[in-house]
């Protein structure tokens, strides 16, 4: 039987369905598990299913001597040193597809919620300080329907992002690195963050787009406009959108990814009403993690099979 380590609990019965092919070592806290407990117990696995919190470096990949296959339960992959891991003969996959709507729909919700001030509403209720009837200049915000929309990156959650603009008669532009056969005009990085008035992050972290949205790419947005990320924390240099914020270059910004998570209350982006935030729930919604859970299983076991992942993550 093949030996599996599994670094948290999965929603759904795909870990049982994964006991049935295989010896499953699992951790069962919904804290991340330690290093060490990791390095110990990799060794003797041909597989590691792991999720975004567990960095599997060349260390990690050196102690696991038979490991065939590292199945992540993510899309991104940032946190594998994939090269080295396929240098060494080992598959990595990931769980695209399955995530892209609920991870759109999350987008799409925290454009909303910054531009139409939902949660500065909701918490100017909770905090007893609706004291005015209506009137006509109240918590006015930014249009949503017909503005401009920007979306740094083209894959499958931009085309959601772009699908669902579409229902809102949004004109949209894009950047990315390749033009792409979708219904939206393709610019050049500045024109993006000149025209958007909502800038949306869906590029994947790398090299090349670590940081890439630093002071001198904030300032180039319209004072008016609005950054949304729930693609990765660092790919927006967080120190610099705290000054690009308190100095009021931007309207104001909603995100759901962060530099380091968590964020703790001394975090100086809590401070803005006009920051929406939330703790990286892209894709939790029941139905998408039980079908990450799937693909992650599926990808585990088909590699161990000798057979094709579902996906697989190729450099
Ligand atoms: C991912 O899959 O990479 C998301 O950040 C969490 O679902």
């Amino acid at each position: 039987m093949y030996r599996v380590l599994v670094t948290r609990k999965l929603p759904g019965p795909w870990i049982d369905h994964l006991k049935k092919e295989a010896e499953v070592e699992i951790w069962e806290e919904r804290d991340p598990p330690p290093r060490s407990w990791i390095l110990s117990r990799v060794k003797d696995k041909d597989g590691l299913l792991v999720t975004l919190t567990e960095k599997v470096d060349r260390e990690v990949i050196d102690a696991g001597k038979n490991l065939k296959v590292i199945s992540t339960y993510s899309v991104g992959f940032d946190h594998i040193d994939v090269k080295y891991a396929i240098s060494k003969g080992i598959r990595v996959t990931n769980t695209p597809d399955v995530l892209t709507d609920a991870t759109a729909d999350l987008i799409f919700g925290l454009l909303l919620a910054v531009a139409r001030r939902i949660v500065e509403g909701d918490r100017l209720i909770r905090s007893g300080q609706w004291n005015l009837p209506w009137y006509p200049e109240f918590m006015l915000g930014k249009e949503v329907s017909h503005s401009t929309l920007g979306i740094l990156g083209m894959g499958r959650i931009g085309r959601a992002v772009l699908n669902r603009a579409k229902g809102f008669n949004m004109r949209v532009l894009y950047h990315s690195r390749r033009p792409h056969d979708v219904d939206a005009e393709f610019v050049d990085l500045d024109t993006l963050l000149a025209e958007s008035d909502f800038l949306v992050v869906t590029v994947d972290l790398n090299p090349e787009t670590y940081h890439m949205l630093d002071y001198s790419r904030l300032t180039k947005m319209k004072s008016t406009a609005y950054l949304i990320n729930a693609s990765r924390g660092p790919v927006v240099k967080e120190d610099d959108l705290v000054k690009v914020l308190s100095e009021s270059k931007i309207a104001g910004a909603a995100l759901d990814v962060f530099e380091r998570e968590p964020i703790g209350s001394d975090n100086p982006l809590i401070k803005f009403p006009n920051v929406v935030l939330t703790p990286h729930l892209g894709s939790a919604t029941r139905e998408t993690r039980e079908r990450m859970a799937e693909v992650a299983v599926k990808n585990l076991i088909n590699c161990l099979k000798g057979e094709s992942p579902l996906y697989e993550v190729r450099l």
